[in-house]
């Protein structure tokens, strides 16, 4: 039997400062998978315009984010790193999957509902179809594994529906041209064009919560600078917000258990065990019983010796565009080669001419 070659993708957006939570939730996962696997990481600037048309300098943030990959240290030469307009192929793709999911699925997504608010017919028809732009990200590269922050999980539902979709409504085309790839899923054996891509959603902490409310996830448009940590924060920042942090009066739990109804004290715990490389079981049986006021400090100190160096190197980064720009254009090309390959097939499988 073959089977797909596994192959890791990911997307960042370009809109805002990166905070703590893409970086536990994402980027730093993305720098343990380059280890032991080929990666692509995009920036997205195409999903960025579907909630905001014009933005103030979206080259400058592109180039941000992908100063914030190779300081976090992601190899550019090992793997591809690219933004996302650079290869046409992931819009030619997100066309045809456009006309492979049905509205009725992009309705039920909760992202779109939050992003639209009420005034849902005003939202771009990008905003929409957004899921089926990230869709076809993924699958462009057939991509096997996806890690993401948990608020990305309905969106890889999605992906693989829209993969059995396509695989089911062309299996006699994909079998006649021979190019399926036969792949478990579930109990059975199927042959299809696209993988059914594994999210990968683990590890102490999978959302980061607001550190000015636990029961909010920290994001880059909430107002408040103090409820996040951007990868940009400097050591006294860092040691400030952490500080400023909302807890409870009690002192941690003796055991996990005692976590449960206390949202800022597990918010903490998780990205101490995050940041650590250990698990929250292990950071309760170090400091249960421990004031905030001994917790909190120790654990400034290790964001501080983790993320400040990134600030610094990140700093570097961004004031040599043109070296950014020379890793997006070389990520691009590499990218765009897979990319190309795949959209002849596809065109093949769908019946469109392009010879
Ligand atoms: P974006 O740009 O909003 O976020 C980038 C990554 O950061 C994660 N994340 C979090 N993780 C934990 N806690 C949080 N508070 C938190 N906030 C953000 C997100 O889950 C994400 O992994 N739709 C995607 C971008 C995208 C993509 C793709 C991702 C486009 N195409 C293809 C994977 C594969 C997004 O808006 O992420």
């Amino acid at each position: 039997m073959t089977s797909f070659k596994p192959l890791v993708f990911s997307g960042v957006q370009p809109t805002g400062n990166l905070h703590l939570g893409n970086y536990l939730g994402a980027i730093r996962k993305f720098v343990d998978l380059q280890e032991s696997n080929d990666c692509i990481y995009c920036v997205v600037d195409l999903h960025a315009i579907t909630a905001q048309l014009v933005h103030g300098d979206l080259g400058a943030q592109t180039r941000s984010i992908t100063a914030a990959f190779l300081a976090s240290g992601i190899d550019p030469k090992k793997h591809i790193v690219f933004n996302q307009a650079r290869v046409p192929q992931h819009a030619e793709l997100a066309w045809i999957f456009n006309c492979v999911a049905r509205i009725g699925w992009m309705n039920r997504m909760t992202q779109f509902k939050d992003k639209a608010g009420k005034d849902r017919e005003n939202a771009s028809l990008g905003l929409l179809a957004y899921p089926s732009l990230m869709a076809a990200d993924i699958l462009v590269y057939r991509a096997t594994h996806v890690p993401v922050g948990d608020d990305q999980k309905q969106h890889l539902e999605l992906t693989r529906d829209i993969a059995a979709k396509f695989n089911n409504d062309f299996s006699e085309k994909i079998g006649e041209l021979g190019v399926g790839v036969e792949m478990q899923v579930g109990d059975e054996t199927v042959n299809g064009f696209f993988p059914m891509t594994e999210p990968l959603i683990d590890g102490p902490i999978t959302r980061v919560m607001s550190l000015r409310d636990g029961t909010k996830k920290m994001s880059k448009s909430d107002p408040s600078d103090l409820s996040r940590i951007n990868l940009t924060d400097d050591a006294d920042t860092i040691s400030k917000k952490i500080k400023k942090a909302k807890t409870d009066p009690e002192p941690l739990p003796s055991d996990i258990e005692g976590l449960k109804g206390r949202p800022e004290a597990e918010n903490l715990v998780g990205i101490y065990a995050a940041l650590a490389g250990t698990t929250r079981e292990q950071v309760i049986a170090d400091f249960g019983g421990q004031q905030f006021s001994v917790f909190k400090p120790a654990l400034a100190d290790l964001a501080v010796d983790k993320l400040a160096p990134i600030a610094t190197e990140m700093r570097k980064l961004e004031a040599d565009p043109a070296y950014i720009d020379s890793v997006l254009r070389d990520g691009g090309e590499r990218a765009g080669a897979i990319a190309e390959a795949t959209m002849k097939t596809v065109k093949q499988i769908v019946g469109l001419l392009d010879n």
